[in-house]
């Protein structure tokens, strides 16, 4: 008989969480404006907001912390973490910063003027935020199949080759100071970006004179997904595969809270001294001193640790396996997702979920409060809300999906938790028919408003 799957880690520390009645989170959710970032994480069972900061940090992680080096300037820390980050990724020069926006921010201060375009693949909302904040403009030239949620595509995360020609070949180069990848695409539902995509994207932008960087909050998962489902890579480790990701960009900002596995940090990493340059006056000036910029020397450590592994096949496997089989179980009711799963969540397409409730009343805001109302389980939306405004004409964005992402964190949760979130959003579908209305606005923030944003349920 062929052994089943198992984890491969076991549990050293364990944390109490509290179940609640429907009463309780009925009035929880009310007093939070329906907003579920306004929710304590008591109150919540089973939190998949995100699985930004939120893993499980391991032992060797932890005996870091215990070495940090806290000088403010040349800590062994940094030294620790600019190794790391040379011997896995390949870039020399590096800044750290307090997390991924904050890398984006640095970066983007450094190269973004306003009137400038940057095409990528599904800009994740904080890199278009930080975009149009320099009133330059995300284009979107992800491959239509991301947006076709019952499609089986190996890469959903791919850029759209004539789209991004396109772009760089009607508009002035000055006018494109960068083209960012976004590995694993986030807002297409955690979908992954091919080697080939990768190297093509890179070959095209070479022809225009402008720099690739990538957004690479998930490059680990990205890499799992290049050697499980691109055939010449099958062979390969994990290791040698990001080696060649990054053979195909001039640099990257990282979010180290998702496959550095830490609570907290990021960094910007790149082979271009001057902008380097250029970059760490921004960085001294928003974040710290270049050698610790944001972070401490115990959370350098833990990230050096962490980027090791968060590169190793059984720990990839074991986290991709867990979400897969959510995303399996889901499907076994019946339950409309994203396909084929994605690398961090498994995204419920809310329009076809509950296709009586209109786009002006927020679709996936509105199952992911009833899935918390039934059973204290918290999912996030990317739809209309995420979405945001136009800038210029402040109407609001209707995506092209609605949907609701159940994100799991790393090392954390059991699949006993996963079949409790597939029963609870079961139950939900069997009552899908009776959800005809969702929420309006009460009061929302000019930019990213769906962190602060205050709804009203329409009865
Ligand atoms: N890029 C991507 C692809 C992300 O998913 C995130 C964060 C960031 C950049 C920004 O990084 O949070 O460290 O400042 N994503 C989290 C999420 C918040 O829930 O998906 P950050």
């Amino acid at each position: 008989m062929e052994l089943p799957f198992a984890e491969t880690y076991k549990i050293k520390m364990v944390e109490t969480i509290r179940k609640s009645s429907l009463e309780e989170r009925k009035n929880w959710i009310q007093e939070a404006s329906y907003n579920l970032f306004n929710l304590k994480s008591n109150q919540v069972f089973i939190d998949l907001l995100t699985d930004s900061g939120t893993g499980a940090m391991s032992d060797r992680q932890w005996s870091e912390m215990m070495l940090g080096d806290e000088s403010y300037a040349g800590a062994s820390s940094y030294y620790k973490m600019k190794d790391a980050i040379y011997d896995i990724l390949g870039f020399e020069y590096f800044l750290p910063t307090h997390q991924g926006r904050a890398a984006e921010n640095v970066l983007f201060s450094a190269m973004i003027k306003e009137g400038d375009l940057v095409p990528g693949n599904a800009h994740f909302d904080t890199t278009k935020g930080h975009i149009e904040f320099r009133k330059a403009t995300a284009v979107d030239c992800t491959i239509k199949e991301a947006y076709d949620t019952s499609l089986d595509h190996p890469f959903k995360g791919n850029i759209d080759l004539g789209k991004l020609e396109d772009v760089l070949k009607s508009n002035p180069c000055e006018r494109i100071p960068l083209v960012i990848v976004t590995v694993t695409c986030n807002t297409a539902g955690g979908q992954p970006v091919s080697m080939q995509n990768l190297k093509e994207v890179y070959d095209l932008a070479q022809k225009y004179g402008v720099p690739v960087y990538f957004d690479s909050a998930r490059f680990a998962e990205n890499a799992y997904f290049i050697k499980t489902r691109e055939s010449a890579y099958k062979d390969k480790t994990i290791r040698e595969i990001v080696k060649e990701m990054y053979q195909y960009a001039d640099g990257m900002t990282m979010s180290s809270k998702k496959d550095a596995i830490v609570n907290m940090g990021g960094f910007i990493a790149f082979n271009d001294k001057e902008l380097f340059r250029k970059a760490s006056t921004f960085n001294i000036m928003f974040e710290g001193f270049v050698t610790y910029g944001g972070m401490s020397g115990r959370d350098m450590n833990a990230l050096a640790q962490g980027l090791y592994e968060g590169t190793e096949f059984d720990y990839l496997d074991t986290r991709i396996k867990q979400v897969a089989f959510l995303g399996q179980k889901l499907t076994d009711f019946g339950i409309p997702t994203q396909f084929p799963f994605g690398g961090h969540a498994v995204f419920v397409d809310a329009k076809k979920f509950l296709p009586n409730v209109p786009k002006e009343e927020f679709v996936a805001q509105t199952l992911a409060i009833e899935l918390y109302l039934e059973g204290g389980v918290r999912g996030v939306e990317i739809g209309a809300l995420l979405a945001d405004r136009d800038p210029v004409t402040r109407e609001n964005r209707y995506p092209a999906l609605e949907l609701m992402r159940l994100t799991i964190p790393r090392r954390v949760y059991t699949n006993n938790h996963m079949e409790y979130v597939a029963v609870a959003l079961k139950n939900v579908f069997d009552r899908r028919d009776k959800i005809n209305h969702g929420f309006r606005i009460k009061w929302e923030a000019p930019i990213m408003r769906h962190f602060t944003v205050e709804l009203d349920r329409i009865e």
